[in-house]
């Protein structure tokens, strides 16, 4: 499974780029209201730390407003990918702009229905929110399990299940499981999934036994 960055900060981004293990970013409004900095040039200085696809989410509402701003970022860099609502309009500019040969996520997934329709829109990624749907009582990673079995039914449908809204450790498991081909997650949890008391404690134990036998290894 291919991890992205749910984030818009870049010295994070930046942080867990120099692991090797980030696939790509997700932005979003939100998230680029948290820094407080400019949109094209935060995603700009994204891009050239990241090879992945960068998602940067259009303004606009109707169909012609997204495929114009989807236009003005994709010009930012190659790695742009540009992020719609999951409505009628966006999945016309999905369309269109895919055509263009810019990847697009569709964002805002939260039916097997609404992932069947941006499938057939072409597009690169579909986004379900997984813990906004747990929020509401209902079952995120379900939808999952759903949306890859029904992509799995038909060959000709080539979008990758990007699983959004992970609140957890356990629900990047879970995606993982369910087979989702993406998961974005907020760094704080992408560090946390290497979190283990039992590691933690076996490393006590092994310099603690190893400082006995008075030995060095250089
Ligand atoms: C996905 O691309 C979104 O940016 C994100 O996962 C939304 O998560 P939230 O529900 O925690 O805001």
């Amino acid at each position: 499974m291919k991890f992205f960055a749910d984030t818009a900060d870049v010295d994070e981004i930046r942080d867990l780029a120099e692991t090797g293990l980030i696939d790509g970013v997700t932005t979003n409004p939100s998230l680029v209201a948290k820094t407080g900095r400019d949109f094209k040039k935060t995603i700009r200085e994204i891009c050239a730390l990241v090879d992945g696809p960068v998602s940067a989410e259009v303004a606009a509402t109707d169909a012609d407003g997204m495929i114009e701003e989807g236009r003005e970022l994709a010009k930012i860099a190659d790695n742009v990918a540009i992020k719609v609502p999951l409505t009628w309009d966006g999945l016309k500019a999905c369309r269109t702009l895919t055509q263009a040969g810019t990847k697009v996520n569709v964002t805002l997934c939260f039916s097997a229905n609404q992932a069947l329709l941006a499938a057939k829109a072409g597009a690169s990624f579909v986004s379900p929110f997984i813990g906004r749907l747990d929020d509401i009582g209902l079952d995120g990673m379900e939808l999952i399990g759903e949306i890859r079995a029904i992509y799995d039914n038909y060959e000709v449908l080539k979008t990758e299940i990007l699983a959004a809204s992970i609140r957890s450790p356990n629900q990047v498991k879970l995606a993982a499981l369910a087979g989702a081909d993406v998961a974005t997650i907020p760094p704080s949890i992408i560090k946390g999934l290497v979190n283990h008391p039992l590691t933690d404690k076996g490393i006590a134990t092994f310099m603690a036994d190893w400082n006995k036998t008075g030995q060095s290894i250089t």
